[in-house]
């Protein structure tokens, strides 16, 4: 093809795309406006996804930083310095070991109990006795673990944050400002407590005794303590920790404050002397009983339900 022919035929070309984009106005118009909304679509929305995934990011990094935290605040409550321990009645405060779950201990029905009438069902719930409708782990109750949502920090032991239950945090709190008005300090020493550091506790409190029946005299095996709960915590007192743990806390101001008034704030000693659970006396444990909920928590670990 020559020079003369190529350029006819661009010529003829050019003719075409023109009366086809005469034609055509509308359609190309709307191409156009495409194509422009495109590019502001893409100028707009790309630094600012960019910007989202930087606000993800921090809020990642946040996180993070909150379980370092986290992990350090456990690795100070291994080399917490509690007070001397009493060889006898120490409850060891120990966390950071991995998360178990305790199966929930219920009452032996007959196999066929789904399939008898609510009345023979009643029937046989209530010739259940107490003491066999549970079953108790070396004298302990099985506990769920509280929620962290209901969990109020109340104080800090050597540097440990302690919580309890909400509706238990709201009392004690209340009674330890009354105290603290007639000169008693009211601390608390543990309050909440995870399954697992409970398994922890219970695991040294074996090699200290030399057995679980032993162990179990001083310390809840785990999915069976009432720390676990939120509702139950250890106090001291503040103006003599020497006697935190041991069972000459009784000689406290702080406990004989107790003694005369715990009960008007909804809380109760959970292990007096002589205990039909056999669990040795802990004149520091106590645990708060006055709100519905309470009441169906220690109600409810005794009957099974
Ligand atoms: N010391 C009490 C029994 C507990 O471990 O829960
Ligand atoms: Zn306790």
């Amino acid at each position: 093809m020559d020079g003369q022919s190529t350029s006819k035929l661009l010529d003829l070309v050019l003719r075409k795309m023109l009366k086809f984009l005469k034609n055509n106005f509308q359609l190309v118009n709307f191409f156009v406006a495409a194509l422009l909304v495109g590019m502001l679509y893409g100028w707009w929305y790309l630094p600012n996804s960019k910007h989202l995934s930087v606000n993800e990011e921090s809020a990642i990094h946040n996180q993070e930083k909150i379980a370092v935290n986290n992990s350090l605040e456990n690795r100070e409550l291994s080399s917490l310095p509690v007070p001397t321990p009493s060889p006898t009645n120490l409850e060891p405060l120990i966390t950071g070991v991995p998360e178990t779950q305790a199966s929930p201990l219920l009452p032996e029905l007959p196999s066929d109990y789904e399939q008898l009438s609510p009345p023979v069902q009643q029937q046989i719930l209530e010739e259940i006795p107490n003491n066999v409708a549970v079953k108790t782990n070396l004298g302990h109750y099985p506990f769920s673990e509280n929620t962290q949502q209901r969990l109020v920090k109340v104080g800090e032991y050597y540097g440990r944050s302690e919580s309890l239950d909400q509706e238990a945090a709201t009392a004690f709190k209340r009674m330890q400002a009354d105290a603290q008005v007639q000169g008693v300090r009211l601390t608390i020493i543990s309050g909440f407590r995870s399954i697992a550091s409970q398994d922890a506790l219970f695991q040294n409190q074996i090699k200290r005794k030399g057995g679980k029946e032993a162990a179990a005299r001083f310390s809840a095996p785990p999915g069976h303590s009432e720390h676990h709960t939120g509702y139950a915590l250890d106090i001291g007192d503040g103006a003599n920790p020497a006697n935190d743990l041991k069972i000459s806390f009784e000689n406290t101001s702080a406990y004989q404050w107790l003694v005369r008034n715990a009960n008007k704030y909804g809380f109760e000693l959970s292990f007096p002397p002589g205990n039909s659970q056999g669990v040795s006396y802990e004149p520091w444990h106590w645990r708060y009983v006055n709100s519905p909920r309470a009441n169906q928590i220690f109600m409810a670990a005794r009957s099974g339900i």
